[in-house]
């Protein structure tokens, strides 16, 4: 009996199709499918269908930690002239530069080392981008690399950011000892990220990164040695590996490069999690 019931259920305008007369068939959203049952052999018509209304794209909504550095300004830049919606954080707010860009960012201030003083910085953030690092003394450096962005990475996880990409450092072999805080800072923070974000955290590993950088009113012309300096060593990739010396052949790259890899990584979801290196940053940069 219920299997008849469930004929019934299933296959109503089967049954129906198999009569003699035109049938009419009602469909779930309440409108009707009619047959016409003297055409058995065509396709089944379909006099109306409701339009399937897809969801509009998600709207993209970019945090930049540390937006007014070297790095963070060029991240800043790229993702407004992509057109999207973009805050910063750091701890002196909005960068006194009479740039356009920075008209467009929203401003927080805030120290990533005093959680209360930044949390909704958070709220409704898609995807962030930290370039937040830093030197001093040993225990400065793994404040500000390591603690500092552990910090973001723990409560972007726990507000539901779907992608966070970390601008990380080269290994250089014997320096990695010298400033031993930088690196150990470094390295916990990529831990944290590749547990707390494992399908949406991206780590970019530049070593040396020349460009335009701004230090109080004065500009500093770093590709004036990086340019010729990256054009000549990315072509020595094979030299990276020899021991020792290996590091000195790590090219430099352009921020403008770093900048443009890390919004791509952070707002195309195809984008692949993981550590990109100085060559993999060098290749994606020379993508439009
Ligand atoms: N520049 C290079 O050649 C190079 C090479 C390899 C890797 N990297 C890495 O790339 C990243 C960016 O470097 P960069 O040269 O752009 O550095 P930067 O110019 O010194 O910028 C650092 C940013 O971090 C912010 N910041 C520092 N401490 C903070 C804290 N406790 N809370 C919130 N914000 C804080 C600073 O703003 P406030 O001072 O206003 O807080 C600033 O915006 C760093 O992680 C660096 O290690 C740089």
């Amino acid at each position: 009996m219920s299997f008849v019931f469930g004929l019934l259920i299933f296959y109503p305008c089967s049954l129906l199709y198999s009569s003699l007369a035109p049938t009419k068939c009602l469909l779930s959203n309440g409108r009707l499918l009619s047959t016409d049952s003297s055409k058995i052999d065509e396709p089944l018509k379909v006099e109306e269908a409701e339009t399937i209304s897809s969801p509009p794209p998600p709207t993209e909504k970019l945090l930049v930690l540390g937006g007014n550095g070297f790095v963070g300004s060029h991240v800043c830049k790229e993702a407004v002239a992509k057109g999207i919606s973009v805050s910063s954080l750091n701890r002196s707010g909005k960068p006194c530069v009479r740039e356009s860009w920075a008209d467009s960012v929203m401003w927080h201030q805030g120290n990533l080392l005093l959680p209360d003083s930044w949390k909704d910085a958070f709220n409704g953030v898609t995807a962030v981008i930290s370039c937040v690092g830093g030197f001093g003394s040993n225990s400065q450096m793994y404040k500000i690399n390591g603690t500092a962005n552990i910090n973001a990475i723990r409560a972007a996880a726990e507000k539901g950011v779907k992608r966070f990409v970390y601008i990380s450092a080269a290994d250089f072999g014997l320096v990695n000892y010298l400033l031993r805080g930088y690196y150990e800072g470094k390295k916990a923070t990529e831990a944290e990220l590749l547990s707390k974000f494992p399908y949406g955290g991206v780590i970019l590993r530049p070593g040396f990164i020349h460009g335009t950088r701004k230090v109080g009113s004065i500009s500093l012309p770093l590709s004036i040695i990086g340019s010729p300096l990256e054009t000549v060593l990315k072509h020595a990739k094979p030299l990276t590996g020899v021991p020792l010396v290996g590091p000195l052949f790590i090219p430099p790259v352009n921020v403008v490069a770093v900048a443009r890899v890390a919004v791509r990584a952070a707002t195309d979801q195809v984008f692949p999690p993981g550590v990109v290196d100085v060559h993999g940053i060098l290749r994606h940069g020379d993508q439009k």
